[in-house]
């Protein structure tokens, strides 16, 4: 596997990747990576003739300075996993590398960042932006591979390409589970082992309620949801929403049932867990 810190000798490779007509499939990460992450490169790879992926702990969209030098870094043991993958190239940048100067963008996506994660974390899909963007114009692949794991920043990637006119398709890839149902994620490394047992109650309640969808009121489902996992003392719901896939708005009502996922954000200790699960109707 190659790999580059210079953004512009990563550039020419590329380039010169791209004159052979070669296809270039994209993954961006913050590293700590897990079978989430490599899935998604078996997805690049299946895709396209070269799979590029990027390890870079953007500072723009942590909310706070602790958590992001608490994030978790393994990066020999990152890159190991990026090339037993297959992965042709990964980018690892510092941060003067991407941000040689302050990145003042202020993006706008309307109703897609007013809800969940968006409203309860404040600029935290500007600073996801301002990475992708820049990452997607210094490569420009055919196509970039994002997790269903953070669905809002998915749906808001779509749409930041459609306002930029960027060139890459952009493809949603499904959650990778742990055996007990807890989604992947770097975060779970920071659970005690205790916290780790409790926290597979989050994806439990969210399969629950699609079995439960459509017998109780929309109201009631998400209210019976944060209770099954506020009982557990390990755990502190910060928010569970019923919500249309495309655009993201609480559902009122299962009439308005097409296309829907249930969403939750949960504090286990000190850790905050995001999940979410597609209701069939
Ligand atoms: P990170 O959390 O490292 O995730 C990188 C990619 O892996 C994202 O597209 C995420 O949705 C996907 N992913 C994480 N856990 C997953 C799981 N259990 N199953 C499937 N996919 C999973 O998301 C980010 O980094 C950053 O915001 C980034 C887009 C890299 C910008 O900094």
């Amino acid at each position: 596997m190659e790999t580059f810190t210079s953004k512009n000798l990563f550039k020419d490779r590329l380039q010169s990747l791209k004159v052979q007509n070669k296809t270039i499939g994209f993954v961006a990460t913050m590293g700590a990576l897990h079978k989430g992450h490599l899935s998604l490169i078996d997805c690049a790879k299946n895709g396209n003739d070269v799979t590029a992926a990027s390890i870079f702990v953007n500072p723009t969209q942590f909310n706070e300075r602790e958590d992001f030098k608490k994030y978790p870094r393994n990066f020999d043991k990152d890159l190991d996993f990026l090339s037993k993958q297959g992965c042709d190239i990964a980018f690892t940048p510092s941060e003067e590398e991407m941000y040689p100067e302050p990145d003042n963008r202020q993006f706008d996506f309307g109703e897609l960042q007013n809800v969940m994660e968006g409203a309860h974390r404040p600029g935290h899909f500007n600073g996801v932006t301002q990475i992708v963007s820049k990452l997607l114009e210094i490569i420009q692949p055919n196509k970039a591979y994002f997790g269903e794991k953070d669905f809002q920043q998915l749906a808001i990637i779509r749409e930041l390409t459609k306002q930029l006119n960027l060139n890459t398709e952009i493809v949603g890839c499904p959650i990778i589970r742990e055996t007990d149902g807890l989604a992947m994620s770097s975060r779970n490394k920071r659970l005690s082992p205790d916290e780790r047992n409790n926290a597979a109650l989050i994806s439990k309640v969210l399969f629950r309620g699609k079995e439960m969808a459509g017998k109780k009121s929309v109201q009631n489902l998400k209210e019976w949801m944060k209770n099954q996992l506020n009982k557990n003392p390990y755990i502190n719901v910060e928010y569970i929403e019923i919500a249309n896939e495309n655009n993201l708005q609480p559902i009122q009502s299962w009439k308005d049932a097409e296309n829907i996922r249930a969403f939750a954000a949960a504090w286990v200790g000190n850790v905050r867990l995001i999940d979410n699960v597609k209701f069939y109707f």
